[in-house]
């Protein structure tokens, strides 16, 4: 029996081409793995009406972890329109499936690093090395929204929210509702876990990127619990700074700036500019982390425009099989890993589209993996 066995979920559009850029390069690693494909993605809610079928989900609790590529998400009713005619009107709603993973694993922590390759001509400065730690399971991704408002609900809110007051004549079918919830503990785990990364990792501050100035009790909480775990970690700064101010202060100082700790919403969008500053999509990866199951991908969605193609930049795809090495501990495949990649990028001779080049998917992994 090999070791890990690792399932590999490429999912749709430009996930299928980076996950065979990923297989080429783990097969020069060779891992002690057994490799196990599983469905995901659009074409499986199309015919099946489910994009994560429950098989995959099974496959997957066979599995030390997954890699996984990227899926289209459409809105409600476009989702619903092409669905297969005898799947119609039953009611079938599309959820994002790495959203229900995330939740069904409790893969509480989404983690983004984003580092600056030396010679990546797409790199905002050559000095950026951040990571930025997403809280991945609360907030306004748990799905608790509403519209149009329920009766039970506006009453509730009506009595113990002086707010609602502004909201008094506007008609319920005209409202709606997404709630940010989080909990304490889930604030907990998350910044323990970026105090715990900036230790090992020898970072001298953790910023907690939130707004408690105006989202008092949610953005508040984190605050609260961050003070509290800070003060474990005597030898590393907490600084605060409010998710506005971190959009600017991320375009003028990013070198400043080592760990980002921040709730699911704020998260995403500053992992993304983030990642623009060292050079885009193509290069961010990121794990969803749990206490015993992970799965790692790029940050990246399906990319339509440049599906069928193999034109899309596999970094990030292939920055994210080296945080899994990282995971499963095999340190030394993994730093030799991080070294081919950054030694392909260096050179410059293979450069996709986005770095300015021409050279396709499958030929920057090639070159990473001759470098290995
Ligand atoms: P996207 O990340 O798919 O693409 C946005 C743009 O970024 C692309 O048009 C391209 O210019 C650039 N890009 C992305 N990946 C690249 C790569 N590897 N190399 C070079 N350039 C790259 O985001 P978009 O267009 O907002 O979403 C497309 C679909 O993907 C949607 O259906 C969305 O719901 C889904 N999505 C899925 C995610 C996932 O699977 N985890 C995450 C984000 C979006
Ligand atoms: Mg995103």
């Amino acid at each position: 029996m090999a070791r890990y066995r690792i399932a590999l979920l490429p999912g749709d559009g430009i996930g299928k081409e980076v996950m065979e850029a990923a297989q080429l390069v783990l097969e020069r690693i060779a891992l002690d793995a057994e490799y196990v494909p599983a469905d995901i993605g659009w074409e499986f809610w199309c015919r099946e009406g489910d994009a994560l079928p429950q098989r995959t989900l099974e496959t997957l609790r066979s599995c030390t972890c997954a890699l996984f590529g990227a899926i289209t998400s459409k809105p409600k009713a476009e989702a619903e329109a092409e669905l297969a005619q005898e799947l119609r009107g039953k009611g079938l709603v599309y959820q994002s499936p790495i959203v229900r993973l995330r939740q069904q694993f409790d893969l509480y922590i989404n983690l983004r690093p984003c580092k600056a390759f030396r010679g990546n001509p797409l790199n905002f400065r050559d000095d950026i090395n951040l990571v930025v730690f997403r809280e991945n399971t609360q907030d306004l991704y748990a799905g608790v929204e509403f519209h149009p408002l329920p009766e039970e609900v506006r009453l509730a809110l009506e009595k113990h929210s002086p707010g609602m007051e502004l909201f008094r004549n506007t008609p319920s079918d005209e409202i709606a509702l997404s709630c940010r919830i989080l909990t304490a503990a889930g604030c907990r785990r998350i910044i323990r876990a970026a105090f715990e990364y900036a230790r090992t990792h020898g970072y001298p501050t953790v910023t907690l990127v939130e707004k408690p100035n105006v989202i008092r009790e949610t953005s508040g909480m984190m605050v609260r619990e961050a003070r509290h775990i800070a003060a474990l970690y005597p030898e590393i700064e907490l600084w605060e700074v409010n998710v506005d101010a971190m959009a600017m202060w991320l375009v003028k100082n990013p070198q400043r700036y080592g760990v980002l700790v921040s709730s699911n919403m704020f998260g995403d969008i500053i992992s993304d500019l983030a990642a623009q500053l060292v050079g885009g999509l193509g290069f961010a990866p990121g794990g969803n982390i749990g206490d015993d199951f992970a799965i790692f991908e790029p940050t990246h969605g399906s990319a339509p425009r440049h599906a069928g193609q193999y034109r899309a930049n596999p970094i990030a795809m292939l920055l994210a099989v080296r945080m899994m090495l990282d995971w499963l501990g095999e340190k030394e495949r993994g730093e030799a890993l991080e070294r081919a990649i950054a030694q392909v990028i260096a050179e410059g001779r293979v450069r996709t589209y986005d770095m300015g080049g021409t050279s396709t998917t499958l030929d920057m992994a090639r070159a990473v993996a001759e470098r290995l």
